[in-house]
């Protein structure tokens, strides 16, 4: 089996976005897989401690409701594996300054900005280190973190040259193009949580008429067909895009249905849908937050499976490092 390992940020609720483009792929692929809820790296720039914890705990219960099932999967929270740390010092010493400048994330977060913490430029070597700690073949992620994939890849070759054959070299595997949801206000734009559209973004704890109420005021077009050309029509498009996503299927086949019947009737399809798709998430997160002592447990179990994976690399890297055993 092939092992894969993923994070995701507890900065913000979870929109359909992230749950349509990436948390629903996590679910389908969780087998030997592991899952991080990465607290450190939402460090990287200012936050509030209560609401980090809040929220590192909150995004975790979504992931479960969402359907990732800890019998299954590895799903914990980052900072509950400290070595991990560790590591990220490991590779400080094996990456350049120079690379880190060169990540667009960086440069993007960094530019206009008087003063940036050293944590968002070494945000890529902690990552580098979630990936290499659990020996990852494989690292589902949007495009967007591509380049931070490719750089983990180089550290890792870097180092097993340096050290001796010890770390697993990832790659990374990204959705299938389409797999975008758009903001419902300015379909051009992707669906995020940190743009200021409250009412193009749909969260998955919506309440159904707010959902409802948002795909009705969806931005589309003065045509009248329903069809799929991102080009002319993106506002069609993305929400064909995501009757595709809540429905599992094809857009050829939505098209077909609803191409002459008019946009009021389209939208009302589209709206059931993602209330359907969404409701057993919102059935599972009541569930569990009725049961915080649970999720405390679950969280530590992960947390307990994935020290005993991080024990055995850093034993080795530390050997190979030229450390001194621990006794
Ligand atoms: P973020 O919210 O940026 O931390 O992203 C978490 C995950 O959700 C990443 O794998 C992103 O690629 C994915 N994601 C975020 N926004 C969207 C979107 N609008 N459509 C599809 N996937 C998304
Ligand atoms: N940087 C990733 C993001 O912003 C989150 C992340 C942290 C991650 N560690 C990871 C993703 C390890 C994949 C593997 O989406």
């Amino acid at each position: 089996m092939t092992r894969r390992f993923s994070g995701i940020k507890p900065s913000g609720e979870m929109h359909l976005g992230n749950y349509a483009g990436a948390v629903q792929r996590w679910v389908d692929l969780q087998d030997d897989s592991i899952y991080c809820v990465v607290d450190l790296h939402a460090m990287t720039v200012p936050y509030e401690p209560a609401a980090l914890q809040a929220d590192s705990r909150r995004l975790a219960m979504l992931l479960m409701a969402a359907g990732l099932d800890p019998q299954r999967c590895v799903l914990f929270v980052q900072s509950q594996v400290p070595v991990v740390a560790e590591l990220t010092w490991i590779l400080n010493c094996v990456a350049t300054v120079g690379e880190l400048r060169r990540m667009t994330q960086f440069k993007d977060k960094d530019s206009g900005q008087e003063s940036v913490s050293a944590g968002l430029l070494d945000y890529p070597v902690l990552m580098a280190a979630d990936i290499l700690l659990y020996g990852t073949e494989e690292v589902p992620v949007g495009e967007d973190q591509i380049q931070h994939v490719e750089l983990t890849r180089d550290l890792a070759i870097r180092f097993n040259h340096r050290f001796g054959d010890t770390l697993v070299v990832p790659k990374a595997t990204v959705p299938p193009v389409g797999a975008r949801i758009k903001d419902l206000q300015d379909p051009t734009a992707k669906m995020s949580k940190s743009v200021d559209s409250p009412q193009g973004t749909i969260l998955v704890l919506d309440e159904p008429a707010r959902i409802t109420k948002k795909i009705k005021a969806a931005v589309t077009d003065s045509d009248t067909t329903v069809r799929f050309d991102t080009e002319n029509k993106p506002g069609i498009s993305n929400l064909l895009s995501l009757l595709a996503a809540a429905t599992g299927r094809p857009i050829p086949d939505l098209e077909a249905e609803y191409a002459t019947g008019g946009y009021g009737t389209f939208k009302a399809a589209v709206a059931e849908a993602v209330v359907d798709y969404l409701a057993p998430l919102r059935e599972q997160f009541s569930l569990l937050e009725n049961e915080p002592g649970e999720v405390t447990r679950l969280l530590a179990e992960g947390a307990a499976k994935a020290d005993a994976i991080a024990q055995k690399t850093i034993t080795r890297v530390r050997a190979a490092t030229g450390l001194l055993a621990r006794s």
